[in-house]
């Protein structure tokens, strides 16, 4: 039987994290999926709440067992630490446990215009996850996320931060649709808790338009010390993520699109975060 009960993956991470705490914060009930129930983020959201139990998107089993009774989902995948093509089979397969627990709505977490044949690897891994979810039982929302602003706090980004330059793989006034994680989070509970709002609809998210000269000055103006932006050869990604070099290619000659003025106008009770105010609320270890 399902109760009101939703099951969050990828909660000890950036997106799944944030929909985990805007659904406790509702004081909605929250089982948090994770391969490890005593990692320092599981037990942290134990102690806001959290049921936190042991699933693997590889052991389908522990997925249809930790799904048993939930209302919702909010499904998450990812290619890092692996590859596309095992993103893609874990996000299926994880759909398939949901659809074989009952869940009634899931709510997909993609990438911002994944739905629009970009060819980046990491999106077309995505969307094909995003069109079984279209062939099964449960209604569904995706959500399509811009460029996490979490991606400045980024160990590479750090280094060069700890050397005064914000580098990036863009023209510096190249303009970017950035989101808060929290940004994803909120509409990921609004679309769980109000799942008769929300069914069939595919919504790319972001909280502002903003662009590496921008990002560089609101991290400066957050340190209380110059950050110089600069922009960083696409060659130099190249080197080491042929997925990412076709990103940024992708973002630099076609762009993304995402209607931000909608997003505000529709969703006023998330608190978009502007780059200027995730920074300044950020403590930064530079
Ligand atoms: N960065 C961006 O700008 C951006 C923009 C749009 C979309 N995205 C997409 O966002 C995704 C990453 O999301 P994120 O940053 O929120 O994740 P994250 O912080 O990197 O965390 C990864 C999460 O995935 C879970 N996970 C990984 N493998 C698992 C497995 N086998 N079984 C169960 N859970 C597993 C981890 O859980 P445990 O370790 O606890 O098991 C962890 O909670 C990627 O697909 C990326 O392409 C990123």
């Amino acid at each position: 039987m399902t109760q009101e009960l939703y099951a969050v993956t990828g909660a000890t991470g950036a997106q799944g994290g944030a929909a985990a705490r805007a659904l406790l914060r509702a004081d909605l009930p929250v089982r948090a999926l994770t391969r490890d129930p005593n990692a320092p983020a599981a037990v942290e959201l134990r102690a806001l709440g959290a049921e936190v139990v042991r699933a693997d998107f590889d052991d389908p089993a522990t997925l249809r067992a930790e799904l048993a009774g939930a209302s919702g989902l909010f499904a998450m995948s990812t290619p890092f630490g692996t590859d596309c093509a095992v993103e893609t089979r874990q996000g299926i397969a994880l759909l398939d446990a949901a659809a074989a627990a009952g869940v009634g709505h899931v709510v997909l977490t993609s990438a911002a215009n994944a739905d629009r044949g970009t060819g980046i690897p990491h999106f077309e891994s995505k969307w094909l996850i995003e069109q079984h979810l279209h062939t099964l039982g449960p209604s569904w929302t995706v959500l399509g996320p811009g460029v996490f602003l979490e991606n400045c706090a980024g160990e590479w980004t750090l280094q060069s931060l700890r050397r005064g330059v914000f580098g990036y793989p863009l023209p510096v006034d190249h303009p970017l649709p950035v989101i808060a994680a929290a940004d994803i989070g909120a509409v990921a509970a609004l679309a769980l808790a109000r799942p008769e709002r929300f069914a069939g609809r595919r919504i790319d998210l972001a909280g502002q338009w903003s662009t590496p000269a921008r990002q560089a000055a609101a991290i400066g103006a957050a340190v209380g010390r110059p950050v110089a932006v600069e922009e960083v050869p696409i060659s130099v990604v190249e080197g080491y993520s042929a997925d990412l070099a076709a990103m940024f290619r992708h973002f630099r000659e076609v762009g993304l699109q995402v209607d931000v003025e909608g997003l505000h106008r529709e969703f006023p009770e998330v608190r978009w975060h502007t780059m200027e105010r995730w920074a300044a609320e950020r403590s930064w270890d530079l």
